[in-house]
């Protein structure tokens, strides 16, 4: 297969892209597809072999049988990069506009997964223009809350813009900073327990799943003891234990509820689900539709530790990417 492979983008996960687009090329080639290496800039625009490539609507992609959106954040994970590949009519690993829009949007997502029955964190929806006209309504809904609150732009990824809150006095500022990034945030009461994330492959209505990870934190580089920027890209900076030291109920339970979500919000292809595993109590922190795929990535590293290797993954990806296009394209609209 001729396979495009997109790098870069226009978020600022652009070099996290870069470093798992090129493990993606390696795993292709590696199982036997030709790559063809597509760069996309920070200003958006995208080149080929030195020069910029015309987007044509409906002729897809510089003849490739497949792309694989190796882009995360806004406009690589948010759904318009999916549209964009709908209109060009082409096979693309990945879910589709919907769920990529959903799953990057915290608030979208939690309000999705409750009407979905699924476990989560209480949650308060702060967006920019209620902060400014019902402060007093506001607040309290995040008092209810408790202590420790986490703070977040409601449509960012890497840690990015996130503030752990301790004491009220801090919180108007961890929402200017929330903010700052998105005029929709979100405020979250504090889980307890591990962080255990759990890998997806397939179809949306027959998933397979990983054996769950547990994320280790070094507290040297992460003093606030929570999963940070500096935790994620740190070398050394968090540990992925593999299985995670969790009951067997609670181990089935994440797989269980991994599976569901991927099922309730639509995903195809791939996911990572992550949890806050407390015991036996299960909550769903969020999906990834296009998680990290650097060689270290929680992602393939769960794979691997669950007997498939890494070119087979991405093998895997294009067949499942193929499989849905050709299945979509079968009804009529
Ligand atoms: N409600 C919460 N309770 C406890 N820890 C949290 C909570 N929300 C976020 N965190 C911590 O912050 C990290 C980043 O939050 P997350 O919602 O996963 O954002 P991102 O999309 O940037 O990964 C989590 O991995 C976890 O360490
Ligand atoms: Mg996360």
């Amino acid at each position: 297969m001729r396979v495009a492979v997109l790098a870069g983008g226009r978020s600022s996960e652009h070099d996290v892209s870069l470093a798992g687009a090129a493990a993606v090329r390696d795993g292709l080639e590696q199982a036997g597809h030709e790559v063809l290496w597509v760069e996309l800039a920070r200003d958006g625009k995208w080149t080929f072999a030195g020069s910029e490539v015309e987007l044509r609507a409906g002729r897809g992609l510089l003849g490739a049988d497949v792309v694989f959106p190796v882009l995360h954040g806004p406009f690589g994970e948010d759904g318009t990069i999916q549209g964009l590949l709908e209109l060009l009519d082409v096979a693309y690993v990945g879910s589709g506009v919907l769920t990529s829009a959903v799953c990057i949007d915290k608030v979208a997502f939690k309000r999705f997964m409750a009407q979905a029955g699924l476990p989560q964190v209480a949650f308060a929806d702060i967006d920019v223009a209620r902060w400014a006209a019902d402060r007093a309504g506001a607040e309290a809904e995040v008092a209810a809350l408790g202590l420790p609150v986490f703070v977040k732009p409601a449509r960012l990824g890497s840690s990015v813009g996130i503030t752990r809150v301790t004491e009220p006095q801090a919180l108007a500022d961890a929402i200017a900073q929330a903010h700052g990034h998105d005029p929709r945030a979100i405020v979250e009461a504090a889980a307890a327990g591990l962080e255990i994330e759990c890998s997806v492959l397939g179809h949306p209505e027959d998933p397979q799943v990983s054996e769950p990870g547990e994320i280790r934190i070094l507290g040297s580089v992460s003093p606030g003891g929570w999963y940070d920027y500096e935790a994620k890209y740190t070398p050394g900076g968090m540990e992925l234990v593999v299985p995670a030291a969790i009951s067997a109920t609670a181990r089935d339970r994440v797989q269980a509820l991994a599976a569901e979500a991927f099922h309730a919000s639509g995903c195809s292809g791939l996911a990572r689900a992550d949890f806050f595993v407390d015991g036996e109590d299960v909550l769903l922190n969020e999906l990834n539709t296009m998680p990290g795929f650097t060689p270290t990535s929680v992602y393939g590293q769960l794979w691997e530790a669950s007997g498939l290797p890494y070119p087979q993954l991405v093998d895997r990806l294009i067949t499942l990417a193929i499989e849905r296009h050709e299945r979509e394209r079968g009804h009529s609209y």
